[in-house]
């Protein structure tokens, strides 16, 4: 089928190339012309595991433009995956897909089908049929249905190609025919429902996970308070299958571009319709709080964080992605500047990012030895498989004062045991933290 695909970020990019390698033309549309001429030259703008060889394997049925007219006006699907970034408010901003309606409207000359993959609020798809019927030409129909995307960042290849479900938002049978088409060649349940299910099933997952994270966080930071332990607490739920082990991963909260922004528009949503939805409002302040819990646990260490050095390992709001979206080190680091402390980060792919943003007042390194030498203190906030396979040692070897405080539990207990390293992680003992505790010892 001959594809169109607006907006080439996480979801647009990833859908596009995936879609191409399920054997479909497909012309990926963005208005960034310097983004559109690295993909030209077979070079993904976004870092994502996988997508540049599937980008380089699919040439053939892949173009990258910015001419809508090209891309839009033979296309018999057209997938909108731009982004709905927060407002001010809190609610889910559609600048961005209704500039691509516009545009869209403008250049079809033929029946089509417009697919919402972005995530929008309940009744948007609704609503962009009725726009598109008050501007398109007459005699054209296009129809609109919303498929919602399931793609973590860092998986994003991996979870398009091999998805957990295929959910198809129509009324019309025909339109769902079509995109069983689309998808024919991946084998995955699929749910055919309206448009206003198809999108409530989207904030309704990303929602619930984020709760299951501030939710598993909360009783972190109580088994901290009376001496369980996260790790096998979560264990030992996640036996049970109708809980499930997976996001029971405690840690320093949820970031990305995905659950700080749809906790806050369902949260909007609901309200703006006279319902006030209490879990997702205490999920979005746990979350909050939780951010903030090592600073906290960073001063019960040293009574003065001022003129400190401190190691910061990991900036990324996860591992696998470049994106610094909502991460918890955006939160931590300027209270770290305030506080006069000199910031030695490590960050494997997440530095030249943060750099945009902070280009002075951090010592940006390029091992984390580097990052670790002569400091006061250690702060973890990604779960980088480098930091995780570190020999601890290091810890003390490099540091002035071998003090961790792990954000993402990256480590066992026992592996501090026989060291004089102090390890404070997530919903755990603080191991060789005794002479610590009271704090304030610093
Ligand atoms: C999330 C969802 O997982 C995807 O299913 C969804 O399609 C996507 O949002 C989206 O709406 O586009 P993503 O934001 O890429 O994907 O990342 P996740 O892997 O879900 O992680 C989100 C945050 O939760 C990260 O900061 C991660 O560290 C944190 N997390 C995750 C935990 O703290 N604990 C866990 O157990 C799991």
């Amino acid at each position: 089928m001959k594809i169109a695909v607006a907006g080439t970020g996480y979801v647009g990019l990833v859908t596009g190339v995936c879609l191409a390698e399920n054997g479909h033309e497909v012309t990926c549309v963005d208005v960034d012309e310097a983004k559109i001429a690295l993909m030209n030259q077979g070079i993904s703008p976004i870092y994502e595991d996988g997508l540049e060889e599937l980008m380089q394997k699919n040439k053939q049925r892949l173009c990258y433009t910015t001419d809508y007219m090209q891309a839009y006006s033979t296309a018999d699907v057209i997938f909108i995956g731009v982004g709905t970034p927060e407002k001010r408010d809190g609610s889910a901003n559609l600048k961005y897909v209704y500039s691509v309606a516009d545009q869209i409207a403008e250049n079809v000359v033929k029946d089509c089908v417009v697919v919402v993959k972005s995530t929008v609020p309940i009744g948007t798809n609704d609503r962009l049929e009725v726009y598109f019927e008050e501007r398109v030409r007459a005699g054209i129909r296009v129809f609109v249905a919303s498929n919602p995307e399931f793609l973590a960042q860092g998986t994003a290849v991996k979870d398009t190609l091999y998805p957990s479900r295929i959910i198809i938002g129509t009324e019309e049978d025909f339109v769902a025919n079509i995109l069983k088409k689309v998808y024919q060649d991946f084998s995955a349940p699929l749910l055919i429902t309206n448009r206003k299910s198809a999108e409530m099933i989207k904030y309704a997952s990303n929602d619930f996970l984020a709760l299951k994270i501030s939710y598993i966080n909360e009783i972190a930071n109580l088994c901290e308070l009376v001496g369980a332990d996260i790790e096998d607490v979560a264990t030992g739920m996640g036996f049970d299958s109708r809980i499930g082990n997976k996001f029971l991963h405690a840690g320093i909260g949820y970031g990305g571009s995905c659950f700080p922004k749809d906790t806050k528009a369902l949260h909007w949503f609901a309200n703006f319709h006279d319902y006030e939805m209490k879990t997702i409002k205490a999920a979005i302040e746990v979350n909050d709080n939780q951010k903030l819990r090592m600073i906290k646990k960073a001063r019960k260490f040293y009574r003065e964080l001022k003129g400190l050095t401190i190691s910061v390992l990991g900036l990324t709001f996860k591992p696998g992605t470049d994106d610094l979206r909502e991460a918890p080190s955006l939160v931590n680091i300027p209270i770290l500047m305030d506080e006069e402390c000199k910031i030695q980060a490590w960050d494997p792919v997440g530095s030249e990012n943060f750099k945009k943003r902070f280009p002075e007042g951090i010592v940006y390194c390029d091992t984390i030895e580097e990052a670790l030498t002569n400091s006061d203190l250690c702060m973890i906030f990604t779960d980088w498989e480098e930091i995780k396979r570190l020999d601890v040692h290091k810890y003390s070897e490099y540091m002035r004062k071998p003090i961790v405080i792990d954000g993402r539990n990256c480590y066992h207990l026992e592996q501090f045991e026989d060291t004089d390293i102090i390890y404070d992680s997530v919903g755990r003992r603080i191991v060789n933290g005794a002479h610590s505790i009271g704090y304030g010892v610093m």
